[in-house]
């Protein structure tokens, strides 16, 4: 039997098509890039997020020389939430990035790790999260919850 994932997302043109509420998010992630510390990679990523209590938070790559114990904007993000917020769902969170070695004229999406656990704060939360991915120009991709990112997703539940 065949059977078929189907990914459903929103793409704009650009900020302007975005109800406020999210360009003023995507805006937050774009700012936040100038927090991130990438003097390896030139390759600052912010993430902003809207908690469900109305809070706004951000999260940047934060890079080391010994180059795997850095961080993602994304999973730095989660930790402020899960630290300073704890068991506060996010809304929506947005994701930019600043190149300094090219254009940011176009979405990135979050890595695989990234989305590992970005799936399991979106399970344990209860609520979907929503995801803005936009470069500091050009088209807008919008999905529904987080989890879309990654079909298959390794869960908790498994190691019961
Ligand atoms: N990076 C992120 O922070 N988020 C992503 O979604 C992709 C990649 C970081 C990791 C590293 O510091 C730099 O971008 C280049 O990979």
């Amino acid at each position: 039997m065949h059977k078929e994932f189907t990914l459903r997302y929103e793409e704009y043109g650009s900020d302007r098509e975005l109800v406020p509420a999210d360009a003023e998010l995507l805006t937050a992630a774009r700012k936040a890039t100038a927090h991130a510390y990438a003097p390896y990679s030139h390759f600052q990523v912010g993430a902003a997020a809207r908690l469900a209590n109305g809070v706004l938070i951000t999260g940047t790559n934060q890079e080391n020389a010994s180059f795997p114990a850095g961080i993602c904007a994304e999973r730095t993000l989660l930790s402020v939430a899960g630290a300073q917020h704890p068991g506060v769902p996010i809304e929506t969170l947005a994701i930019s990035y600043h190149n300094e070695n090219g254009m940011s004229d176009r979405p990135i999406s979050p890595c695989g790790i990234c989305r590992q656990s970005l799936q399991e704060f979106e399970q344990r939360t209860g609520r979907p999260m929503r995801v803005i991915l936009g470069g500091e120009t050009g088209k807008v991709i919008v999905l529904a919850q987080s989890g879309l990112l990654l079909p298959f997703a390794f869960s908790a539940d498994e190691l019961r």
